[in-house]
């Protein structure tokens, strides 16, 4: 499939399952800590990294948040005391983001090609955006970041790793074959490592990248077999993982969630 035709078919999908998100981030256990549903689960591990990551920044930085759905991720860093701008392509994500907060600024437009002004931004984030878009429209990404980020700005965005023992991957060629058999068009999905996007990064012209691990991966999996099972193994999960925080190889390139950040 072309890069555009990826690109858009991301669009169309979530165009479909904005009320989805929209109805799940109402609910108050997003932002709390997430110990519900696996998504909010591995979802509040996220936030607790990006917490990390926007501590680092002086008080009143610019963030962009690129790919912000809802804008609920928007809104938590604004309460943090940061002037936030929102991105968005689709109408119908963009459209929950503005009536959910009048008082932010969501503009239309997608990663690889950003509408603002070089050097704007402290710090660019995309959660569970990247995934849906081929590599080179990551590469253009990365390189669309490197242009509107200040001097010493960084990134911080998610990817899907290619080894995450949650087995996603068997998994998505597998419902892929039936959308085939089917005659119907299936999400892409960018399968990546740590090594292969710290490469791409350093490739794109960034001074520095860093990935980690977050998520015991075989959490999700468990959750296969039901709520029920998935909160109890999550128990056992947190006894025999702690924090399901990966540093380093293998289990970084295992997790479920895989972080990059990169300076500029
Ligand atoms: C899984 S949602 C995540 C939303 C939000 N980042 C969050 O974590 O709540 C992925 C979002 O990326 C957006 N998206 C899809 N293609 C994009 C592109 N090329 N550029 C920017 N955003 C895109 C989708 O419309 C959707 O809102």
């Amino acid at each position: 499939m072309e890069t555009s035709a990826i690109r858009n078919l991301a669009i169309k999908r979530h165009d479909i399952d904005a009320s989805y998100f929209q109805k799940t981030y109402e609910q108050e256990e997003a932002v709390k800590d997430g110990r519900t549903a696996v998504f909010l689960y591995g979802r509040a591990m996220l936030m607790d990294e990006l917490a990390k990551t926007l501590n680092t920044l002086p008080q009143g930085a610019h963030i962009l948040d690129v790919g912000c759905g809802t804008g609920h991720l928007t809104k938590w860093m604004q309460d943090k005391g940061f002037k936030v701008t929102g991105l968005e392509p689709s109408s119908k994500m963009i459209g929950y983001a503005r009536k959910n907060y009048p008082d932010i600024n969501f503009v239309e437009g997608i990663s690889s090609d950003l509408p603002f002004e070089a050097e704007q931004f402290d710090l660019i984030i995309a959660i569970e955006v990247l995934r849906y878009l081929n590599e080179e429209e990551n590469m253009a990404t990365y390189e669309a970041f490197k242009r509107v980020l200040k001097p010493n700005g960084k990134f911080f965005v998610t990817h899907v790793n290619k080894w995450a023992t949650d087995g996603y991957r068997a998994f998505y060629f597998a419902k892929g074959l039936v959308y085939k058999l089917l005659n119907k068009t299936y999400h892409y999905c960018y399968f990546t490592s740590p090594a292969q996007e710290e490469q791409n990064i350093k490739e794109a012209g960034f001074t520095k990248a860093v990935t980690l691990g977050r998520l015991a991966a075989s959490t999700r999996f468990m959750y296969k077999f039901g709520k029920s099972v998935g909160d109890k193994y999550t128990k056992l999960a947190e006894k025999w993982y702690g924090k399901q925080h990966y540093i380093s190889n293998p289990q970084k390139s295992m997790a479920g969630h895989l972080i990059v950040i990169g300076h500029k």
